[in-house]
């Protein structure tokens, strides 16, 4: 259990899987308000609603996070509403597999925009005031997919990418006492992975010690952990969260 006594946090593409695991968590662990942001307003209320029944400490935004003008109103609202954030969860993400030469441009420019650039956007938004109050705690939810599997250049280059950014802001901001650490789940019990035909999720499954993906709890204990005081020290980190799948 970690403390988020008296911190505010924005988690995006928090209407369900991985982001809600995590409003779930601070909400457990005592945050004291947190954005839902998503594209999907109806879904980010029901999950607002369902976390916290007495609607006074979970909040539905809606926001395309990869629209800047969009993320600047939502992002505004927000600090309005709140006061001040704490911490960044950047969950928000899509997939679009094809391989590299039957890959529509559009394919990649969306997977890059929802992907990487809106957690530019979304960090620019929040920075500015995390350095005047002295204190943040930025976690981008990257992937296993950096590696590169078969299909997803976009997706590997956004994550990818999102492992280099997640770096600098590191090592520009550490002295203002903002973190910032990327996570890389392999798999996680998520509407993401019932996108994979059964026959494939079987054979990667198989790749796991355990046969079984990562539960959206056990996911959500290592975004507390970074975004937590427990992590002071850990800064610009990609934490892989395989259960040993990547041991070789
Ligand atoms: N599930 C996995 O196996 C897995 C593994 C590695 C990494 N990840 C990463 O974890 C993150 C969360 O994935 P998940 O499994 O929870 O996915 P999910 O599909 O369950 O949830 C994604 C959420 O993001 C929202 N969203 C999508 N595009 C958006 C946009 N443009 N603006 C605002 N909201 C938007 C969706 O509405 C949805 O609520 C993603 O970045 C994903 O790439 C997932």
């Amino acid at each position: 259990m970690s403390n988020f006594t008296g911190k505010f946090a924005v988690v995006t593409g928090a209407a369900k899987g991985i982001g809600a695991g995590a409003v779930k968590r601070f909400l457990d662990d005592g945050i004291e308000k947190v954005a839902i942001v998503d594209m999907n307003l109806e879904a980010a209320e029901a999950t607002a609603k369902e976390l916290d029944p007495t609607g006074t400490r979970a909040f539905a935004f809606k926001c395309n996070v990869a629209d800047y003008d969009d993320v600047d109103r939502c992002f505004d609202e927000i600090k309005a509403a709140f006061g001040r954030i704490d911490i960044l969860v950047n969950s928000a993400g899509i997939v679009r597999d094809k391989t590299i030469i039957n890959m529509p441009v559009e394919d990649w420019d969306l997977v890059l925009a929802v992907d990487l650039t809106s957690l530019v956007y979304c960090c620019k938004k929040v920075l500015p005031d995390m350095i005047e109050q002295d204190y943040g705690k930025i976690v981008n939810i990257s992937s296993m997919g950096f590696g590169g599997a078969f299909g997803q250049s976009n997706y590997a280059a956004a994550k990818y990418g999102v492992i280099g950014l997640t770096r600098v802001i590191a090592k520009e901001c550490a002295k203002y006492n903002i973190t910032a650490n990327s996570v890389c789940p392999a798999a996680v019990d998520t509407d993401m992975i019932k996108t994979i035909p059964p026959e494939i999720l079987k054979v990667k499954m198989a790749a796991f010690p355990r046969n079984r993906a990562c539960k959206v709890e056990e996911l959500a204990s290592v975004i507390a952990f970074l975004s937590s005081d427990d992590s002071s020290f850990v800064n610009g980190e990609r934490i892989i969260v395989t259960d040993g799948r990547m041991c070789v």
